[in-house]
């Protein structure tokens, strides 16, 4: 059995980044900037929001904070994005989700530019997803996916279970595995029979937000398991797989924390690069 290491890749990755942020800086004469939009006071969002731009800071990303009161009204928000949308010194924008009960949240992602939609939420990056073209792949599924081509696992031909059927995650990281030729399986809530499939899983993506609900017995021999789960339960962080009766099956699998999350951050910075080099060759 071997632990994905997620930070130690993660890093990798980062130091990478900070390499090519230097040489496009030097190239185009600016460095990319990603302007990060955060409404209300939501504690996990402030977290995530100040780990996103300490991760930028450290690639070498310029990154500004936009931080509005959760009283902004939708038209007020909707404008704010346009105005990024129309800054050519803005190369990624990220709205922080969730978003107050009276905002759209697809209205406001539909908002955004799509070039510079460095979290792959825009419809038409969901569509270029969806037909296997170029577009940007949202942060957290990307972070999977250079996960799981890290283990050197064949995906082509493997049975794969996603396990939560999110806009952010599930959806997403089914899209990829399909279009790795993996047979591809979403799980939810209604889902019947999710320990037959899991136990048949080469692949099992856990991305349902309920502590330990995968537990070993639920896994097949030499499965990869891939923990998507942060839930907080008495100031800890738990994932959705029981890490400890999982590991006796599994032959690859991520530990919460240090497997997913910090591949997220990783591969945020990897499309904020990628939006502003794409930006940078249209000019
Ligand atoms: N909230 C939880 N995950 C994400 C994410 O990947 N992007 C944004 N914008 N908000 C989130």
């Amino acid at each position: 059995m071997s632990i994905i290491d997620g930070k130690a890749l993660s890093k990798e990755i980062r130091k990478d980044v900070k390499k090519q942020v230097a040489s496009l800086t030097e190239k185009y004469g600016k460095s990319p900037h990603l302007v990060v939009v955060l409404v209300g006071e939501n504690p996990a969002s402030e977290t995530y929001v100040r780990m996103k731009h300490r991760a930028c800071e450290r690639a070498g990303i310029r990154s500004t904070a936009i931080n509005k009161s959760s009283a902004i009204s939708e038209k007020e928000l909707l404008d704010t994005i346009i105005n990024l949308n129309e800054d050519p010194d803005v190369h990624g924008i990220l709205v922080q989700l969730p978003l107050p009960e009276h905002i759209d949240a697809n209205k406001v992602i539909n908002t955004i530019e799509y070039k510079k939609d460095v979290d792959g939420f825009h419809p038409m990056n969901i569509a270029a997803l969806q037909i296997g073209t170029q577009g940007i792949v949202s942060a957290t599924p990307k972070g999977i996916m250079t996960l799981l081509e890290h283990t050197g696992i064949e995906i082509e031909g493997k049975q794969a279970l996603v396990i939560g059927r999110s806009n952010i995650v599930g959806k997403p990281v089914a899209q990829l595995l399909l279009n790795k030729n993996a047979t591809v399986t979403i799980a939810h809530s209604r889902t019947r029979n999710l320990e037959e499939l899991s136990r048949d899983a080469d692949i099992l993506i856990a991305a349902v937000g309920r502590p330990k609900m995968v537990t070993g017995d639920m896994i097949k021999e030499g499965a990869t398991v891939i923990d998507v789960g942060v839930n907080r339960v008495e100031d800890k962080l738990i994932g959705d797989v029981d890490f400890e009766s999982a590991k006796e099956k599994a032959a690859h699998i991520t530990p919460v924390p240090g497997g997913v999350g910090p591949m997220t951050i990783a591969s945020l910075l990897q499309n904020t690069l990628e939006c502003f080099e794409a930006l940078q060759k249209e000019a």
